[in-house]
């Protein structure tokens, strides 16, 4: 592969990927693609060497400007999306556009321009919620929320364009990801930013709920093996390995910031919240996969990069996402 266009490749895992790549293979040039809503970033691409990079400023649901961006590209790997569960309880049109319309359009342009592999980015949280033991890619998905919805109707787009025109589209459902760069929406940032400001951290409902934990860059390598080596037509399950429940992760946040229990608010539930997700990833070990980063030292970095990149997250959370926070919270 020579050339490959990265949709989302300004935001969290999207730009993770785009330093991998750059980083891990010196022939590739990448092009990232994206519409630069509320958690686009080019802050996120800053270290992208200009020689190998080139960015285009786009919608994925605008065939004028997909289609001409794709041309010569050897794959293409979309993370664009509407990725925050809260927002989609607010109102659920913007994610049917674009993980669901915007899928189909990606889907559309690569085949008119004969783009060799297409992966798209899912998520584990289209199986629903599992008491016990783990989720397996031959088990039925079942969303429950409107995000986990419209990401499993834009992977059906997905096997239909496999189905019906012989598009090479693999699938990656991928865990709770965490590292640098994470809008801070999401419970991990949020809470690390919060908790080094001194403010309260808003924990939903009894805390109990499980989340399993995949460092960024393990999440980006499961990307990578399965776009390389990944059979058309298949699902690829990227697990963390690291189940913690979110009282706990809470509590090491607060441990890591030097911060005590009194910041913990607990307020009113997530509606319909998923208790646990567990997916199993031994499809995926089997093409030579394995995460790399150990949970202990990956919260560690993790808080540590919050702590040195202030500038980052003040910069965020003194924009659009004051009025998201008192809408969201009341706080
Ligand atoms: P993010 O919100 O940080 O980034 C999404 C990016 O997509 C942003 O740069 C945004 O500008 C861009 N975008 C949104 N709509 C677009 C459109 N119509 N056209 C072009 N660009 C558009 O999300 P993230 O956490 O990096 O998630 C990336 C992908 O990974 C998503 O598909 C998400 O469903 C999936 N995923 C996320 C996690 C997680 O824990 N964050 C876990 C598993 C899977
Ligand atoms: O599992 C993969 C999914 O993980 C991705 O597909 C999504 O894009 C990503 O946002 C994430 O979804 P979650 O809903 O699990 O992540 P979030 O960070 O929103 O919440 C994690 C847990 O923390 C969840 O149980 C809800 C809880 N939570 C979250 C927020 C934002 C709180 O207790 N308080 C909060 O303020």
């Amino acid at each position: 592969m020579n050339k490959i266009l990265v949709t989302g490749g300004a935001g969290f895992i999207g730009s993770a990927f785009v330093r991998l790549q750059l980083r891990e293979h010196p022939e590739l040039h990448i092009v990232t693609y994206d519409k630069l809503t509320y958690s686009g970033n080019l802050d996120n691409l800053r270290d992208a060497d200009p020689a190998r990079h080139t960015f285009v400023r786009g919608d994925i649901n605008d065939p004028d400007t997909l289609g001409p961006a794709l041309e010569g590209c050897d794959a293409v790997v979309n993370f664009a999306a509407e990725s925050h569960v809260d927002r989609s309880l607010n109102g659920a049109a913007d994610f049917i556009a674009t993980n669901v319309a915007g899928v189909n359009t990606v889907l559309d342009q690569a085949r008119r321009a004969g783009v060799g592999r297409v992966l798209l980015v899912s998520t584990d949280e289209v199986y629903g919620s599992i008491e016990e033991g783990a989720f397996r890619e031959t088990d039925a998905p079942h969303p429950r929320n409107p995000y986990a919805a419209s990401k499993a109707a834009g992977e059906l787009f997905g096997t239909a364009y496999g189905e019906t025109y012989g598009l090479h589209v693999v699938t990656t459902r991928g865990s709770n990801t965490y590292g640098p760069y994470q809008y801070p929406e999401k419970v991990l940032p949020l809470f690390v930013t919060n908790a080094l400001d001194g403010l309260p951290l808003p924990l939903y409902g009894d805390g109990m709920n499980v989340r399993d934990w995949l460092h960024v860059d393990d999440h980006c390598r499961g990307i990578d093996t399965a776009l390389r080596h990944g059979a058309p037509g298949e699902v690829y399950n990227i697990p963390g390995g690291n189940e913690r429940r979110n009282i706990e992760l809470t509590r090491r946040i607060l441990e890591l910031t030097g911060r005590d229990e009194t910041l913990i608010r607990p307020v009113a539930d997530r509606v319909g919240h998923d208790r646990r997700y567990a997916i199993d990833g031994a499809k995926l070990r089997a093409l030579g996969w394995a995460p790399r980063m150990d949970w202990d030292e990956g919260i560690a970095l993790t808080v540590q990069w919050y702590k040195d990149n202030e500038g980052w997250w003040r910069k965020i959370k003194s924009g659009e996402f004051r009025e998201y926070y008192r809408r969201q919270y009341g706080l």
